[in-house]
């Protein structure tokens, strides 16, 4: 693969393979670490943007572990995550790492929250610029595991080891489909995606806020929503969820495809007006 600073050439489909598993199965171990050394009482270590969006221990010492389990095996790629540490690479191959999604709920010991690792092509820090093509989410507390690779499907490997792979719903209404969604951590930001969210609920049949971008996308592709769409979101909230519902055969996009104005992810029956419906809403109320 040649690798100039926004090529989105894809790696050929045996090194995704190879990347596919890696990325399951450190997904998999931080997943472990996280539920299995969850202390009783949760401390919060300090918070980011606003006294809401919370650091726990276990946030930084599960993107410590995915940092050197994928130097380990791949010296050569770049890692961005959510917290602290990174690294840069020289392969055109970037990991995008989520140590915990879904902080708020592993505060509070809700079970969903994931971690995400996607490899993507591209500058993951630039909208448009990036595309993931070999990624996992997984659950530790459900112990389920969805995985993709760039024109191979999506799949989620269940406790046991059963594998199947996801599709999502056949629904084609938007007055039925069932919603989900997330909101910031800025107060501003949250008063204007209500807005959105204000305009939406009398249109669809309902919303659910279940505190993971990443499980929300997986949802979609496993069809257990309809449909969803945030606004905000960073890159490693939404790489390995992208991929999972794409390659499910959910739509997904946003304003000039998915990011930080706007995701969406529809079972396809819902294309011809989903997208153009959030869309629409975010320009209004949470542009400008
Ligand atoms: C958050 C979750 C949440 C979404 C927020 C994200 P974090 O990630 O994905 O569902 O609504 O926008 O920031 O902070 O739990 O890693
Ligand atoms: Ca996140």
């Amino acid at each position: 693969m040649s690798s100039t600073a926004h090529d989105l050439t894809l790696p050929d489909d045996s090194l995704a393979q190879v990347l596919e598993a890696l990325a399951a199965d450190v997904a998999r171990s931080a997943g472990r670490l996280v539920v299995d050394e969850r202390p009783d009482a949760v401390e919060v270590a300090s918070t980011k943007s606003s006294a809401t969006d919370v650091v726990t221990v276990m946030d930084q010492r599960s993107q410590d572990h995915l940092l050197a389990r994928l130097r380990e095996s791949r010296p050569d790629d770049a890692v961005l995550g959510e917290e602290s540490g990174g690294a840069t690479g020289t392969s055109g191959i970037t990991w995008v790492i989520d140590p915990i999604d879904g902080t708020v709920n592993y505060l509070y010991g809700i079970p969903a929250y994931a971690v995400s690792v996607a490899a993507v092509v591209g500058d993951p820090t630039t909208h448009g610029a990036w595309r993931p093509f070999a990624g996992a989410v997984y659950n530790p507390v459900t112990d389920e595991l969805y995985r993709a690779r760039a024109g191979a499907g999506s799949r989620v490997v269940r406790p046991g080891g059963e594998e199947r792979s996801l599709t999502p719903t056949g629904c084609s209404d938007v007055g039925q489909a069932l919603v989900a969604t997330g909101f910031g951590y800025a107060a501003e930001r949250r008063e204007r995606q209500a807005h959105l969210l204000l305009d939406l609920l009398p249109q669809v049949r309902d919303i659910r806020r279940i505190g993971s971008a990443a499980l929300d996308l997986c949802a979609v592709g496993a069809g257990l929503v309809d449909a969803y769409y945030e606004t905000g979101l960073n890159p490693w909230d939404l790489a390995a969820g992208w991929l999972v519902a794409a390659e499910a055969g959910a739509v997904v996009g946003g304003l000039d495809g998915p990011g930080q104005d706007l995701t969406s992810a529809c079972a396809p029956g819902l294309a011809p007006a989903f997208p153009d419906l959030v869309e629409e809403g975010t320009r209004r109320h949470l542009r400008g």
